[in-house]
């Protein structure tokens, strides 16, 4: 199987102080990916290094081989990126949305086609037609990641999907993400929630003030640490540190 991503040794500095401290972690084509964290571990850098959004400090980020210093195009042309503070305007309909968006990318009949595409996944129902400021905060990310999805990008990296949702929203949020991921675009996702993603993610990769501390399949890092979920096995591996 192919590499969607690949990470070796990344760094990143804000005005001399390291944020990212040389990672190297790879994500596999159709996997579900989770980088998780606590709150300032790095986690949104990386993604938006990831995404040409930021330059790279130093170290390589290749997404389906492609450099995304030298060849920031050709990564555009697959990936997409969900922020974790991401709207939409709130004074169109989901659907004048989607379609605005599909605008960008593409004309005529395949603009309407990646429109409807965006509408069935973000199952929104007649509340498409409903303006984007009556949605609650879970149909408003429901619309966001069907935004960043339509466009059927090799690679979705989206950052803290859930967060702020209460749990029947992050969860059919969490399913939504595997549905996308099973038709066929690798997902990487962030999270400072790590019991949440478990379930959801085929591997992980734990950060902690800007360093990876553990790498593996949820079953794999508790089984070795003895642990019953993710969280504590973050938590033994920092404190033993
Ligand atoms: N634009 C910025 N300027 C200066 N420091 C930043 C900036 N963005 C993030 N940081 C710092 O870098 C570290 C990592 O932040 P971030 O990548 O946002 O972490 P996370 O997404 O895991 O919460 C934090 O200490 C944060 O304060
Ligand atoms: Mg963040």
């Amino acid at each position: 199987m192919g590499k969607a991503l690949v990470l070796e040794d990344v760094r990143k500095s804000y005005g001399g102080r390291e944020a990212v401290k040389g990672i190297s972690f790879e994500v596999d084509e159709g996997e579900i990916f989770g980088l998780i964290g606590p709150n300032g571990a790095g986690k949104t850098t990386t993604l938006r290094m990831i995404c040409t959004l930021l330059k790279v400090g130093s170290g390589t980020i290749k997404v389906y081989g492609h450099d995304v210093m030298g060849e920031s195009t050709a990564v555009r042309n697959v990936i997409s990126y969900l922020p974790e503070d991401a709207g939409a305007y709130r004074e169109m309909t989901g659907r004048a949305y989607l379609k605005f968006v599909a605008g960008f990318f593409a004309d005529g009949r395949e603009a309407e086609a990646m429109a409807e595409r965006g509408i069935g996944m973000s199952g929104l129902d007649e509340r498409i037609d409903s303006k984007v400021e009556t949605y609650s905060k879970g149909m408003r990310r429901r619309l966001l990641i069907a935004r960043a999805m339509m466009s059927r990008p090799k690679l979705a990296v989206m950052d803290e999907i859930t967060s702020g949702l209460d749990v029947m929203n992050a969860y059919e949020i969490r399913e939504m993400v595997g549905s996308i991921a099973r038709s066929g675009t690798t997902v990487l996702i962030s999270s400072h929630n790590m019991y949440e993603v478990e379930s959801l993610c085929s591997r992980v990769a734990m950060i902690n003030h800007g360093e990876i501390v553990l790498s593996g399949t949820p079953a794999e890092l508790k089984e070795e640490a003895g642990a019953s979920n993710l969280e504590e096995v973050f938590v033994r591996a920092v404190r033993s540190q």
